[in-house]
Parts: C-alpha cells; structure tokens; sequence
C-alpha cells in the first residue's frame, strides 16, 4: 500500500515530470507584495499607458476601469499600485476590496487606516471599528499575514465593521496625516464597486460625492452592467479617465501562457515566442488551441490551466500535445460545474442555454420563461451573470449587453446525468 507520504511525492513528481514546480495558475491574483503577479502579468499596454499619464498630474484624479467578471480588474488595479509604489514612492497608493454594506467612505478610510501602520491615530480609528490593527495582527501572524497592510479584502471574521459616525470627516483626518509624509498625495483603489449588491451603487456613488471631490486620488472598478450603466452616464462628468478591459487578443493570451508557465519554469526559461520551448509543457500546437479555448478571458485562461495541467499530471504525461490537451479540456464542463454548485435553478437555465445556444431578451420565449418559473427575462439576468461568474457562460464581446452564450467547450465522455 502507498502511504500518504508516498502519495504526496507522486502528485509533485506528476508536475515536475511536466517541467514545472507547481501550476502557475490562479483565479484570482495574488495580493500586492508578492512577485508572482509581477511575472505573469501580461498586455494591457494602451490602457496601463492611459492610467499612468493621469499621474503625470500633480493635481487629484478620478479613474474608473470597468469590464465583465473575470476580465482582469483586479490584476490592472494591483498591477498599477505595484508599480506606482516602486516608480512613485512620494504617493502612498493603497488598495481594498470594497466590503459588504460599507459605505466608500468607511472604505477608503480602511484602506487608509491599513496603510498607515505606524500612525497611531490611524491604528486607533481601525480599533475603534473593531479591525484587527497592524499590532494584533503581528500577534496573530501566521494565520493573517497575507491581510497585513495593503493586503486587500477584509475576511469574513473580521466583520462586522462598527461604523465610524462621520467616516468622511475622519478620512479627511487621516488624509491630512498621510500627506505629511507623501507628498505626491494618496491613491486610494477601491476593487469591486459593485460585486457585493449591484443595486447600491448608485446610492453609494451618491453619498460619496463629497469625498471623490476631496483632495485623494481615487481608482474605482465594476462591472458595466452590474453598475446599471448609471455610473457611465449619469455620473460621467465625476472621472478624469473611464477605461474598460475587454478579452486578450490571441497573441497577448499567447504571450500570457509563456509568463505563466516560465514562472514556475524548472531550469532554464525561454521566452521568444517563436522559440517551441517558451511554451513547454505545451506543444506549440496546443499552446494555441489552449489560447482560443480561454476566448482572451484571464480568469477561464486560469481555471482551464489549471484542469488541463491537473489532467496531464493525472495521465503522467511529459508533454501536452493536442491529445493530452483534449483529455483536459473535455474534463473542463464537469470541473466548472462542480465548483460552481448550481441550484436547481440555476442549472435549469444553463441547461438552457446549452440547448439553445444563447439566450436574449428577444429570443427567449413566454413558454421557455414560464417553464423555469420566471416571469420575465430580467429575472433570469442574475443567474445568467452567476453562470457568467462560473465560466459556465458569457456574453460575446462588444454584442448587446443582455445576450449570452455557452461557453464553447468539448462535452465531457461521459456526460454527467
Ligand atoms: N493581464 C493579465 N495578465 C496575467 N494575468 C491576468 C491578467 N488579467 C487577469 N489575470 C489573472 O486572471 C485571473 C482573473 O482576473 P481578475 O481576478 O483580475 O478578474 P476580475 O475582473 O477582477 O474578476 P471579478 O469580476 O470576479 O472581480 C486572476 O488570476 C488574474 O491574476
Ligand atoms: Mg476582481
């Protein structure tokens, strides 16, 4: 009999025999101080360019990035504060996921607050919102260390929050503070505008007005739809800079599959595209066809990665061509939907969707609607958007934002019933 030891080292020897540490891939990015993002991070030029010239300003700018679930938002909004912390270390550049029901002002005055680890005051305002400080957290260290500074979201443990009476008055406190040190100002991004409750974001973008006027430097993401377009017309005279992410070109994704890969690279790395080993384990071939399979999408780039790198370790390959690829690809469908966890509900109109293709507001029917227990389409719109979240469905890029489509991948050999 193997013994769990034994076990352990064949699942680590499956990866190295494929030339790799460990599976670079992951569906979220990794927080700000590791390198790792760093080394991955791929394409985004013109929108990188655009966000870096607002900080040629020395006066206060307003950014919004917005893009569909999965697109990378949070890898360009950590991967501007990575670098505006090494090229611009006078501004002190802070980021939060923003948290359930808090207001942004409370937000950023966490994000702050969290910053400022040596402010006393700062310390104190997070104490007084019942949030570990920089010192509990010290003594706490090994199971938060990761949350430590600007580390990001605040984990569920953590909450509730006991709101500060006038969080604006207090942030405008602590901006004070901060600029004592940084005189470049503060940058405060705040991820996630509208994950928590789409429906709050215009109250939330509302009640913050006076605080977005204020003298900090604010980056702000969404969802455009989740935002209800309100937020893009109403509120367009409040951002100096509206930038959408859209899906990778194949040549972007292309050269993002190298990055990953060679960061978890055994021996030497190659990274001219046209050299095959850049791609290693890969064939070139299924480098390819892995990159159309990912529609230019980073986080189904990710999760594909990762089961088409667990089904190639399975197999014991040392290479995968386009046979190996295929195995893992048709495992794809049945891994999603088991991470996804679908009620019955749910996985009615993905089954749905599956049937027809795509859904709209124009092509479902009375019938259709009436089957699933809805009442009308914009009913259906949530779960479309958490089968969207699962990489279980999308809408095409630039197409009207109310169709969506399954995600074209291999049936599984054995469908699951
Ligand atoms: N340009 C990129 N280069 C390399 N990796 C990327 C890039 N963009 C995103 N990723 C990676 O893809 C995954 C998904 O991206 P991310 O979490 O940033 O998407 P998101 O738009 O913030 O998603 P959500 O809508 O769920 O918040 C992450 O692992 C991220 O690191
Ligand atoms: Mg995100």
């Amino acid at each position: 009999m193997t013994s769990a030891d034994e076990l352990f080292q064949q699942a680590a020897n499956n990866y190295q025999r494929l030339g790799i540490e460990h599976s670079p891939f992951t569906e979220s990015p990794t927080g700000l101080q590791s390198q790792t993002l760093q080394q991955v991070f791929t394409g985004r030029t013109n929108e990188l360019k655009q966000v870096f010239n607002q900080f040629q300003s020395r006066e206060r700018r307003r950014i919004l990035v917005f893009g569909r679930i999965g697109i990378g938002k949070s890898a360009f909004l950590l991967e501007v504060l990575g670098t505006l912390q090494r090229q611009l270390p006078e501004m002190l550049s802070t980021y939060i996921s923003l948290p359930a029901d808090l207001d942004l002002a409370t937000t950023a005055l966490i994000a702050l607050a969290r910053a400022m680890p040596d402010d006393d005051w700062a310390q104190q305002q997070l104490y007084q919102m019942g949030i570990p400080t920089a010192k509990t957290l010290k003594e706490r260290s090994a199971e938060v260390s990761g949350s430590l500074g600007i580390g990001g979201k605040l984990s569920e443990k953590d909450l509730p929050i006991i709101k500060p009476q006038y969080p604006t008055v207090s942030l405008e406190t602590l901006l004070e503070r901060a600029q004592q040190h940084y005189p470049r100002g503060v940058l405060i991004a705040i991820d996630d505008l509208d994950k928590q409750n789409p429906r709050r974001v215009r109250d939330l973008m509302h009640d913050a007005q006076g605080m977005l006027k204020g003298p900090a430097w604010f980056m702000l993401t969404g969802h455009p739809y989740g935002m209800t377009g309100d937020l893009l017309t109403s509120e367009r005279g409040l951002f100096d800079l509206q930038i959408e992410l859209q899906e990778l070109d194949h040549p972007t994704t292309y050269q993002m599959l190298i990055n990953y890969l060679n960061s978890v690279r055994i021996g030497t790395k190659y990274d001219d595209v046209a050299d095959p080993r850049s791609v290693l384990p890969f064939s070139p071939e299924a480098a390819q066809k892995f990159c159309q399979a990912s529609l230019g999408k980073p986080r189904l780039f990710n999760r594909l990665g990762n089961i088409v790198l667990s089904t190639a370790a399975n197999l014991e390959a040392q290479q995968i061509d386009l046979d190996i690829l295929d195995a893992g690809l048709k495992e794809a469908r049945p891994a999603l939907l088991q991470q996804a966890a679908l009620s019955a509900q749910e996985e009615r109109v993905r089954m749905l969707l599956e049937q027809r293709g795509s859904l709209g507001d124009d092509t479902i029917s009375l019938e259709d609607l009436q089957q699933l227990g809805f009442r009308s389409y914009s009913e259906i719109f949530p779960i479309l958007e958490r089968l969207e979240a699962a990489d279980l469905a999308h809408q095409l890029p630039q197409a009207d934002a109310t169709v969506f489509e399954s995600i074209p991948l291999p049936p599984a050999e054995d469908p699951p019933q």
